[in-house]
């Protein structure tokens, strides 16, 4: 009894420790993750940055509607919203050359690049609901929604600072 009492403390203290070496060790690529990369939103020029928020706003209320839609099975719906998004409805439409300049210089070009993977996100996703493959459909809304939070989680903890904890 008091044997396994003994061995249970220092088999206790060894996991400790070992869990301990583990963080440790584990943090600084824990740290590279998370870590983010600089908050894009306040690089920019003032009317870029509000016509990038009035983008968010609309692609939050699209993509909203998407779940609503795909819950009912309503293929043409979620067609129409993630085909909304690809096309961008107010970045492509209201910015004008100099504020796509401005955007270029002022935000990191793996910012951009990730813009635009999730933009074809949403036209795979538009492509899916026209042909009507609701298994597709979902698995690339769930792909839609890592690609918010990823990209929040590096360039938008300004905004959504619970990321940074
Ligand atoms: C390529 C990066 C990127 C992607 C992808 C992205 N966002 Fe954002 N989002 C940002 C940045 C950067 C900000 C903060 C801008 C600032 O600080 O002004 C932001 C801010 C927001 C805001 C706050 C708007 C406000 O008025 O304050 C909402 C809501 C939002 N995003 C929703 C979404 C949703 C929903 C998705 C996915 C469907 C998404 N975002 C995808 C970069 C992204």
């Amino acid at each position: 009894m008091h044997l396994e009492n003994g061995r249970e403390t220092i088999m206790t203290r060894t996991m400790s420790a070992l869990a301990l070496a583990l963080m440790l060790a584990g943090a600084p690529a824990l740290a590279q993750n998370a870590v983010p990369a600089e908050p894009v939103g306040p690089k920019l020029p003032a009317d870029v940055r509000a016509l990038l928020l009035k983008e968010m706003n609309a692609i939050e209320a699209a993509t909203q509607d998407i779940m609503n839609a795909l819950v009912r099975g309503r293929s043409d719906v979620v067609a129409e919203k993630a085909q909304a998004i690809h096309d961008s409805f107010i970045l492509k439409q209201e910015m004008t050359e100099a504020d796509r300049k401005a955007l270029a210089e002022a935000a990191p070009k793996a910012f951009v690049d990730r813009d635009r993977a999730f933009h074809a996100l949403t036209g795979d996703l538009a492509e899916a609901a026209r042909t009507g493959d609701a298994e597709r459909q979902r698995a690339l809304f769930g792909e839609v929604v890592e690609a918010c939070a990823a990209c929040h989680e590096r360039y938008a903890t300004n905004r959504f600072p619970a990321f940074a904890e």
